[in-house]
């Protein structure tokens, strides 16, 4: 029975030794020094053995017990370091490559203008609301001061959905949502989409206007046009000058189409501006005393100005972009453009 303990001995050594993770050193320990483990088996049989050797044996296996666990032990430590190492290692981050970078989205030029716009109104005190795209026929039309039949009518080409609802054709039918709601003082501005059956490298069947309204007691043409000065001015630069042209709207009384100094070759004339030095930007006027009593306001009493601008063109003449298209597109080669 000793020289089984020596052999028992002998094993474990090897097994230990020749374990290669913490996992198999502790099932080798199992069978070596567990519970029903062959030391333990072995020393159960001491009864067996005459009465005169048993101490002896005993003391003989657990010498080998105490010494295998040292060496167990030991053994475990070792293992568990290099394992710990490897690990590490196969962990390790390569710090010199390059990062992994985030597409950085930017602000569409429409969205742009609109922002920039009602930044430089609300400046001035003006709110900002907005109205339905699809309209009546009586707000986009005939509370406009635009009857049925009127001629007017196809200064717009509309898409109508029934024979009295359509795709608003302008933002000007918020003047009238606007002061329905309301009374004076009236300071809005009205940004939003608007609808034509028109299409070319200067016309989308959809687009963007922004309409503009102020009505108070004793608003004169020289209130119109001192605020888009100055609008123009925060838009497009210090320098740039506005001129007022005789128009005719339906709304509006008398009506101007507003034109700014050519904000590309700074009025000595170029392609852009054909050579004229200016460059149309927006319709105004005086609000018609007809809109004013369609609302029930005294015209009398009050008076305003109104004025509507098209974003788009305002986009291509301060962005030089040529055709109206590429504001529609969505070409990130396009869109990558606009980035401060
Ligand atoms: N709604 C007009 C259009 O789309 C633009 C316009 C002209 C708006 C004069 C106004 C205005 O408010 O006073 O052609």
């Amino acid at each position: 029975m000793q020289d089984q303990v020596k052999t028992i001995r002998e094993q474990a050594l090897a097994a230990c030794r020749q374990a290669e993770t913490v996992q198999e050193l502790n099932e080798a320990r199992v069978k070596f020094l567990g519970k029903k483990g062959e030391l333990t088996l072995i020393l159960r049989k001491t009864g067996q053995l005459p009465k005169e050797e048993r101490p002896q044996f005993g003391k003989l296996v657990n010498e080998v017990r105490d010494e295998l666990e040292l060496v167990w032990d030991q053994r475990e430590e070792e293992l568990s370091r290099a394992e710990e190492e490897r690990r590490l290692l196969a962990e390790s981050l390569d710090t010199t490559l390059p990062g992994r970078t985030v597409a950085r989205g930017t602000v569409h030029p429409v969205s742009r203008i609109i922002a920039e716009t009602k930044r430089i109104f609300m400046q001035m005190g003006y709110q900002v609301v907005e109205g339905p795209e699809v309209e009546w026929d009586y707000y986009n039309f005939e509370a406009l001061n635009i009857p049925p039949d009127h001629p007017a009518r196809d200064m717009q080409d509309t898409f109508f959905i029934t024979e009295k609802l359509l795709l608003r054709s302008q933002t000007s039918p918020v003047q009238i949502h606007t002061m329905e709601r309301q009374q004076p003082p009236i300071r809005i501005v009205a940004p939003g989409k608007v609808y034509r059956a028109d299409s070319d490298v200067t016309h989308s069947p959809m687009f963007h206007q922004i309409e503009g309204l102020v009505v108070d007691e004793g608003i004169t043409l020289a209130d119109l046009k001192g605020t888009l000065q100055l609008f123009v001015q925060r838009m497009f630069g210090p320098d740039v000058k506005i001129r007022l042209r005789p128009s005719y709207f339906p709304f509006t009384e008398p009506s101007a189409e507003v034109d700014v100094s050519c904000i590309i070759c700074s009025g000595t004339g170029c392609r852009v501006c054909k050579d004229t030095g200016w460059l149309e930007i927006l319709g105004s006027g005086m609000v018609h005393p007809q809109v004013l009593k369609q609302v029930g306001y005294d015209p009398g009493k009050v008076s305003g100005f109104a004025f509507g601008m098209g974003i788009e063109r305002i986009a291509m003449l301060k962005y030089g972009i040529n055709d109206i298209r590429l504001l529609f597109e969505n070409d990130v080669r396009f869109l990558e453009q606009f980035t401060s």
